[in-house]
């Protein structure tokens, strides 16, 4: 039993083809480009452009988060998981082989490999998991990690503890869908997404769950309206 609450067929993403799911993806995520240029920061302050790491994207869509990550540092290898086979093809589009490889399966219930990689990075990637889900792969992640100096890089959708700022960042996500979806079949998709399909958590939950997983360092890079970026290691 896996822990994520959508099949890949409700998700609907083998209905777009790779432009119009990137074009519509960077709209209907607040501050999108914004986290990629901070996650592009903070691997420039980390590593040197040759440094060859290992590095995992869980819900990894066509490849955006790992074409950050593969321009900054392109002599890492990079394993790339998602259970849309559509989604991963916009990606095998991009990069093709070589230093990448795919991998077709829900991540909640694969066996990743212990201390393997340097960097596993999730960015939108999580809030189709359970309270109980999201707990279990930071646990994962944690382990999947090398010990001395692995990086989880991890970008979602969130909610908060206080329900009045769980209201308001909540209508400042809707409002951002309303003010920039460029058609009403793209408003009424992601707005449903949101509204029925995504599972946020609170993200004071989010920063407990990851120091309960054993990361001993957790940092909050980025947070607007619904949108963190959290680098732990
Ligand atoms: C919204 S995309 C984000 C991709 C990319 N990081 C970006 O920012 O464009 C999230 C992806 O996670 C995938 N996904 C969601 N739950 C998953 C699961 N349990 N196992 C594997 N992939 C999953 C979806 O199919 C989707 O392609």
């Amino acid at each position: 039993m896996g822990t994520t609450n959508v099949t890949p067929e409700e998700l609907n993403y083998h209905g777009y083809t790779t432009a119009q799911y990137e074009q519509e993806i960077r709209v209907s995520i607040p501050f999108h480009a914004e986290v990629h240029g901070e996650i592009q920061e903070f691997l420039c302050e980390t590593w040197e452009p040759e440094a060859a790491l290992s590095v995992l994207d869980l819900g990894c869509g066509t490849g955006l988060t790992t074409q950050i990550i593969r321009e900054t540092l392109p002599k890492s290898v990079f394993t790339l998981v998602d259970f849309s086979n559509n989604m991963l093809d916009g990606a095998r589009q991009k990069f093709g082989g070589g230093n990448v490889r795919y991998v077709c399966q829900d991540y909640s219930k694969m066996s990743v490999s212990s201390g393997k990689y340097n960097i596993v990075a999730s960015v939108i990637g999580l809030h189709h998991q359970t309270d109980v889900g999201k707990l279990a792969m930071f646990t994962k992640i944690r382990q999947a990690l090398v010990p001395e100096n692995g990086v989880f890089i991890f970008a979602d959708l969130v909610t908060f503890r206080d329900r009045h700022r769980a209201a308001l960042e909540a209508a400042r996500h809707y409002n951002h869908l309303v003010e920039k979806a460029t058609s009403a079949r793209m408003l009424s998709e992601w707005a449903y997404h949101h509204m029925f399909l995504n599972q946020l958590a609170p993200y004071e939950d989010q920063l407990e769950w990851l120091y309960w997983a054993g990361f001993t360092s957790v940092n909050v890079r980025f947070l607007k309206y619904q949108t963190v970026l959290i680098v732990a290691q």
